[in-house]
């Protein structure tokens, strides 16, 4: 008597509670994954490279976000005492609390993730410090440079782990706009087979 009061009080008190989501499964229930990329731009190369990678995942719930809709103001302190958080940004942090599983590719300005994604992650990581908590995550870059954006890769790899993330596949594209073309994929055999293994190799994990 008293677990189950116990229970439905948390339980309306935190009605995210990430125990109680459908949860995360290795042994063929159907996760939520939600897609997106760190970048703002409309023609962005990394969200043709996430489009094009969720077209590879079936048997699970897909949700492809298009951040180039989604403005996001400077984060500061005096923005968060003075104003709050951005309905936005609450709302990103809620459905990623509620998601299985991420596939994300980030940008790279000046040897590291755009202003743009790190500001977002500044905020989310206010809100919550642990919200990525047990989310599997596929984390990739492209860029047009033959690096593929592997400097903000490796940020990224390294600071999400620190809010809960479990990085547990990744890939870089080098030189997008020789390596891929939008109604053929990842035209580069070897680029393509290795993509193919990080996409397994994750979903071998959700
Ligand atoms: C301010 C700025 C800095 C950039 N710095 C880099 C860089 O350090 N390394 C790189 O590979 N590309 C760099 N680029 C090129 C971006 O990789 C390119 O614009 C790419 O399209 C960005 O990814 P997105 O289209 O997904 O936003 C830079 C672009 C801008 C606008």
């Amino acid at each position: 008597m008293f677990c189950i009061a116990k229970l439905y009080k948390i339980l309306a008190l935190r009605p995210n509670l990430r125990y109680f989501r459908s949860h995360k499964s290795t042994n063929g229930t159907m996760a939520l994954i939600l897609a997106f990329a760190g970048s703002n731009s409309k023609t962005s190369v990394n969200f043709k490279l996430v489009e094009y990678t969720t077209s590879m995942v079936s048997g699970h719930e897909v949700e492809l976000l298009n951040m180039a809709n989604q403005f996001f103001p400077m984060y500061s302190e005096d923005h968060e005492k003075e104003k709050g958080f951005p309905e936005n940004v609450i709302q990103l942090k809620e459905k990623i609390t509620k998601t299985d599983a991420l596939i994300i590719s980030v940008n790279e300005h000046n040897s590291g993730p755009s202003a743009y994604f790190k500001n977002l992650l500044d905020w989310l990581s206010r809100l919550d410090r642990a919200y990525m908590t047990k989310t599997k995550v596929l984390l990739m870059s492209t860029s047009p440079g033959k690096r593929g954006g592997t400097s903000a890769h490796e940020f990224i790899k390294n600071s999400l782990p620190r809010v809960g993330a479990e990085i547990v596949s990744t890939f870089s594209l080098p030189s997008f706009y020789t390596n891929f073309e939008v109604d053929k994929g990842i035209i580069d055999a070897r680029l393509s087979q290795s993509h193919k293994e990080a996409v397994d190799e994750f979903l071998a994990e959700i």
